[in-house]
């Protein structure tokens, strides 16, 4: 099943929610909250008063991408906030299989996310515990940015793992994800699709989200031919050597 999360980071924080139920309209299922804390990522973003005013607003599941340092200081005051899935960077936790339990213990659907320079296999141990795997296809920090496309054999060994351990987790995919990439993302198997920029600086969210959400169900029902060609490395590791700049 493919669902469309946008990212509120690239919405007019004015209108906050009005754009984000916009979104909803256009056929999203999952609203993306970026959390940044200027130490983890270069830049700052926003806090759990802003997941409490977009829980009163919208009945989506919110789903919190925590881009901070010491995470486990904060997951309670985002489960409080209302959040329904929380995802933590493997970079930024020491003891992640506790991080992960945290998150469950409170009452939210843990996740765990690895920026481009990280392996799939870092998550071997941890996979069962989650909800779901936010593989980035950007580095954290910033919308807009380019799709690296060595992200798509990450997507791909995640679904091949995920078939052959008989597990049950999500493959969730963001940065750089609009009409040129999205059909790559999906072929390769991610099914919850972030998107910001996309979605909210094109003008009416709910339209954009419409024909996003219309090219990823079309590329789900193509027929997957020559993708891993396409990245250098292919399928067989996840080291892969494609390096797309912002
Ligand atoms: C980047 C964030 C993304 C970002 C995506 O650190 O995690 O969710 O908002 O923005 P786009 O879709 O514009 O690349
Ligand atoms: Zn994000």
């Amino acid at each position: 099943m493919i669902e469309l999360a946008p990212s509120i980071l690239s919405a007019d924080f004015a209108r906050l929610g009005a754009e984000a139920q916009a979104a909803v309209e256009g056929g999203a299922t999952v609203l993306h909250v970026d959390v940044m804390d200027g130490h983890f990522v270069p830049n700052i973003t926003i806090g759990p008063p802003v997941v409490a005013s977009l829980r009163k607003v919208s009945k989506v599941p919110l789903d919190c991408h925590l881009m901070i340092e010491r995470p486990d200081e904060f997951i309670p005051a985002f489960a409080e906030a209302g959040a329904d899935w929380i995802s933590v960077h493997q970079e930024a936790c020491i003891h992640l299989d506790r991080t992960l339990h945290l998150i469950a213990a409170h009452g939210c659907k843990p996740g765990v996310v690895i920026n481009p320079a990280t392996p799939v296999h870092a998550l071997d141990e941890v996979l069962p515990l989650v909800h779901h795997v936010l593989v980035m296809s950007v580095n954290p920090g910033f919308g807009g940015q380019t799709f690296i496309r060595s992200s798509l054999k990450k997507i791909e060994l995640l679904s091949r793992i995920r078939e052959s351990r008989q597990l049950g987790f999500r493959i969730e995919v963001d940065g750089g994800i609009h009409h040129e990439t999205v059909a790559d993302v999906v072929r390769a198997g991610a099914e919850i699709l972030v998107a910001g920029s996309a979605i909210f600086e094109q003008g009416d969210p709910s339209e954009s989200a419409r024909q996003l959400l219309k090219s990823a169900l079309h590329a789900a029902k193509q027929p997957v031919q020559g993708l891993s060609s396409a990245v250098p490395g292919g399928v067989a590791g996840d080291g892969g050597s494609s390096l797309s700049l912002p």
